[in-house]
């Protein structure tokens, strides 16, 4: 008999997280995926933690209302402001995943006397939450981190791979707070899209390219029933719909995925 497993619920504050969810989607191809995307409250990094967190519950329990078992935070921004209040408000029959307890896992036993950077939206940086973490998993490394805010936007627009775009993230990464690391991670659901230039920006110094999202899934894959085949379609959600972000989920998704609308915020 063919299994039916639940889906895995993921959220992110637009369709950003479709490169969370596409990583799920490769290292799980038989597991259904229903994705929120935030469109309507876009961008998380600068909105206020009370913002954040009552966004993030209520998408939390409509993914729970959608059967999800398993919900993913695919937002970095999400992840260190609201990590906790969004696991204690999914109870006991629902396992909560962020994008940061993984990669502060894996950077914390992959690293000794080095220095890690971190890079990400400002609501991501000003938290410490990746500092704090991962020297509380081993005070010999040191955390260097910066906020780098152009970057989110100038993605969006489909600007990378190329002279201006190469040119913006050098400048970031040339920043004094990023000096004497040994990796850099990747920490927004964003940036996978932009690795080859911060690759190349580090191919002569030997630092390593984190990205949270594709941690993440391997971890996912340790951790869930891979399923034998997959009984239903992905369902992807937005709370504000616009052509140009279904035609921009072809970016973060590496296809073009058809998006519905549910307004969790609609006052009748
Ligand atoms: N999804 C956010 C993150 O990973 C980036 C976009 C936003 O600011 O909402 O931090």
């Amino acid at each position: 008999m063919a299994e039916n497993l639940a889906p895995i619920g993921i959220f992110d504050s637009g369709i950003g997280g479709l490169t969370v969810a596409a990583a799920i989607h490769r290292a799980l191809p038989n597991r259904r995926l229903v994705y929120f995307g935030d469109t309507a409250h876009l961008p998380y990094g600068d909105k206020s933690p009370n913002a954040i967190k009552h966004y993030s519950l209520r998408i939390t329990r409509f993914l729970a209302e959608q059967g999800c078992e398993t919900v993913v935070v695919a937002c970095n921004t999400a992840s260190s402001i609201a990590r906790n209040e969004i696991a204690a408000a999914a109870g006991p029959h629902i396992k909560v995943y962020n994008v940061i307890d993984p990669v502060a896992e894996h950077v914390a036993s992959s690293y000794n006397n080095a220095g890690i950077g971190v890079i990400g939206t400002k609501g991501t940086i000003r938290t410490r939450t990746y500092p704090r973490d991962i020297q509380r998993l081993n005070p010999t490394l040191h955390v260097k981190s910066l906020a780098t805010p152009l970057l989110v936007p100038m993605i969006e627009e489909g600007f990378f791979n190329n002279n201006i775009s190469q040119t913006i993230i050098n400048n970031y990464l040339n920043s004094k707070h990023l000096k004497g690391i040994s990796a850099l991670i990747l920490g927004c659901t964003h940036y996978p899209l932009i690795r080859k230039e911060v690759e190349r920006y580090y191919r002569s110094a030997g630092v390593d390219v984190l990205d949270a999202a594709s941690i993440l899934a391997s971890q996912l894959k340790r951790d869930l029933h891979e399923g034998e085949t997959r009984l239903a379609e992905h369902h992807f959600y937005v709370s504000d719909f616009t052509d140009s972000f279904e035609k921009s989920t072809r970016l973060f998704f590496g296809e073009k995925v058809r998006l519905e609308t549910a307004d969790l915020w609609a006052t009748l």
